[in-house]
């Protein structure tokens, strides 16, 4: 197993060079008249549409900056270097024992600290809460109305909706900074629970990270629903609803041209003008360095397969879609495993983001994304499509263990009061009075095919049934050569707990690649695909039966972190022909790599 002594921490020097970053101008610039909203480094030459130009015309002009937290003027990297954990730290990937079983109760305030992001460091505490009640969440009113939720691109086209919408971003936009409900403030809700910022309050030697985990989706639920209800607040209507990014249908691909238009406030400025393109599809297969060949049919095609693939057939059990159970007691490096809800949603991160910028602001790092307007539309659909896969078939239900329901963690509501929510009152989203309108789910069927490579079929023998470890055409590597790190195509041979299994035993257990010991920079985009089967040279795309699927990292704080990837290949290995091997050959295909990775290996396992 690879452990953090090859991980490189940082010089002290590097360190203490960053200790008090500015702010972004966006967090230090006065309200009034916001123009470049962010600032570039030096040189920079954007391919720029336009400047985005607010007048806060009845708010008078703050110019106070936001105070950083006095009690934490360094960042959690910074004091681990301090303490020297950064050296010692072990890498345990099965860190839970029933001992161990308590909710993660967070964060601690008191306890943030500067977020990091690559070499920098950023102020994204909340205000402080120190003298204020923090109150228990309640759902609302059964009287309130419900609010419903349209995909952007028909909502778009409802100019009295519209109008609401941008006034109400305006409005959070033209809010003193310090308002914990302001656009900044907002955004940094996302900054301090992703990059770092804060320690479990149960744990205050245990870092807090809500993404790689089953915390992902209850989390982004709570966090656009107090976002949409101060958005309410601010225009003062109370049925006030988000969109949400259609992306899993064909009409809802592009970005809604109301995000595009660069004198609306809905425009952020830092994002990939390439992808603002009438005809840019979100490609849910991004691989960031290819340039997009396909056409718009092929293009739909795969990103159908994508939600096919993470929706129905690779997720059909709670682990595998909802990410790790994650408890007070584990260590941050230690993210266990994302869930295909995840998976699904991080490339568009990656794809809206300004990819000529280092950090990938604002969508492509989770320090910046929650400063674009389209990052809450975005999460929208994911919280829309955690409703769909429940009621996709059996298995499918929310976890009902303990440390789920009363995990907990911290928001200010529309009336800018900290509250305290658990799990648990977030799984009926009728419950907290929004709702999402119908919409077709045209991946639900789709139909993939097999590879089309003729030298599939010559080297898995005719009819692909012969045992997988026998191909001749295919170099593998030995497991006993992990961990690797992971710089080229390399396949290895992976044997099966069980083969020729019925269809009862199909049902009653998943089959279940684990690609383990994921060993990676937090802050680097990282993407591998994972095909069975497959030729190494030509290997498939996701519409393919061999392709199982791919991983991704978003990048977020800068800690080496290792993770899993958990892909259910019960349909996958009945489609290749493969029922009756004892072993599959599992090719992992590097796509981007702007940071080294390694694998700590490749196993199968049954899962109920
Ligand atoms: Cu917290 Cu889309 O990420």
């Amino acid at each position: 197993m690879a452990s953090f002594a090859s991980f490189t921490a940082p010089s002290a020097a590097t360190a203490a060079a960053y200790p008090k970053t500015p702010q972004l101008s966006a967090a230090t610039k006065p309200p009034t008249h916001i123009t470049h909203h962010y600032s570039s480094p030096a040189g920079h030459r954007r391919r720029t549409r336009q400047p985005l130009h607010i007048t806060c015309d009845s708010t008078a002009p703050n110019n106070t900056p936001v105070p950083d937290n006095p009690s934490s003027p360094t960042s959690r990297r910074d004091l681990l270097l301090g303490l020297g954990a950064g050296a010692t730290t072990a890498l345990t990937l099965d860190p839970f024992s029933a001992a161990l079983a308590r909710p993660v109760r967070g964060p601690s305030i008191e306890a943030c600290v500067r977020a990091t992001a690559g070499d920098q460091t950023f102020a994204c505490c909340p205000p402080s809460f120190a003298g204020v009640d923090i109150m228990d969440f309640q759902l609302p009113s059964a009287s309130e109305p419900v609010r419903i939720r349209r995909p952007a691109h028909l909502a778009g086209l409802d100019p009295v909706w519209l109008d609401k919408y941008k006034r109400a971003i305006k409005a959070m936009r033209c809010l003193p900074n310090d308002d914990p409900r302001s656009y900044i403030q907002q955004a940094r809700v996302h900054c301090a629970y992703c990059n770092g910022a804060y320690v479990q309050a149960d744990d205050t030697n245990k870092g807090l990270q809500i993404h790689y985990s089953w915390l992902f989706l209850p989390f982004h639920r709570y966090y656009i629903y107090f976002y949409e209800r101060i958005l309410g607040k601010l225009i003062d209507d109370p049925t006030f609803a988000l969109p949400f990014w259609n992306w899993d249908h064909e009409d809802g691909m592009p970005i809604a041209d109301m995000f595009k238009d660069t004198e609306s406030p809905l425009y952020d400025p830092l994002r990939n003008p390439a992808h603002q393109l009438p005809t840019s599809l979100l490609d849910l297969d991004y691989n960031k360095r290819q340039p997009a060949v396909r056409t718009k049919e092929e293009q739909v095609r795969v990103n159908y397969a994508v939600v096919y693939n993470n929706m129905v057939s690779g997720a059909k059990r709670r682990l595998e879609f909802f990410g790790a159970k994650y408890r007070t007691g584990s260590a941050v490096p230690v993210r266990q495993s994302s869930g295909s809800c995840e998976n699904l949603h991080n490339p568009a991160h990656i794809w809206v983001g300004d990819s000529s910028r280092a950090l990938g602001e604002d969508m492509g790092n989770f320090y910046s994304s929650g400063r674009d307007p389209l990052f809450y539309v975005h999460h929208g659909n994911v919280d829309r499509l955690w409703n769909v896969w429940k009621t996709i078939g059996k298995f499918r239900f929310d976890f009902d263990d303990y440390d789920y329901l009363n995990a907990s963690f911290l928001f200010y509501d529309e009336n800018a009061k900290p509250v305290r929510v658990k799990v648990k009152d977030c799984l009926d989203n009728k419950l907290m009075r929004y709702d999402y309108e119908e919409r077709p789910l045209p991946w639900r069927n789709f139909q993939k095919t097999p590879a089309s490579s003729a030298t599939v079929a010559n080297i898995f023998g005719g009819e692909k049934t012969a045992n997988a470890a026998e191909a001749p055409a295919v170099e593998l590597t030995p497991l006993t050569e992990f961990p690797l790190a992971l710089d080229s195509v390399v396949s290895v041979s992976v044997a099966r707990p069980k083969k020729s299994r019925t269809a009862a035993e199909k049902e009653a257990q998943s089959e279940v690649l684990v690609v383990y010991g994921i060993e990676l920079q937090g802050d680097k985009v990282v993407k591998f695909d994972v095909v069975v089967n497959d030729d190494p040279a030509n290997p498939s795309g996701p519409d393919k039966f061999e392709y199982a699927g791919s991983f991704l990292n978003v990048p977020h704080d800068s800690m080496k972190f290792a993770t899993n990837l958990r892909l259910d290949i019960t349909d996958l290995v009945g489609d290749i022909g493969a029922d009756d091997d004892d072993e599959l050959v599992v090719t992992l295909v590097p796509r981007v790599a702007d940071g080294p990775v390694t694998i700590a290996g490749v196993r199968i396992e049954l899962q109920n």
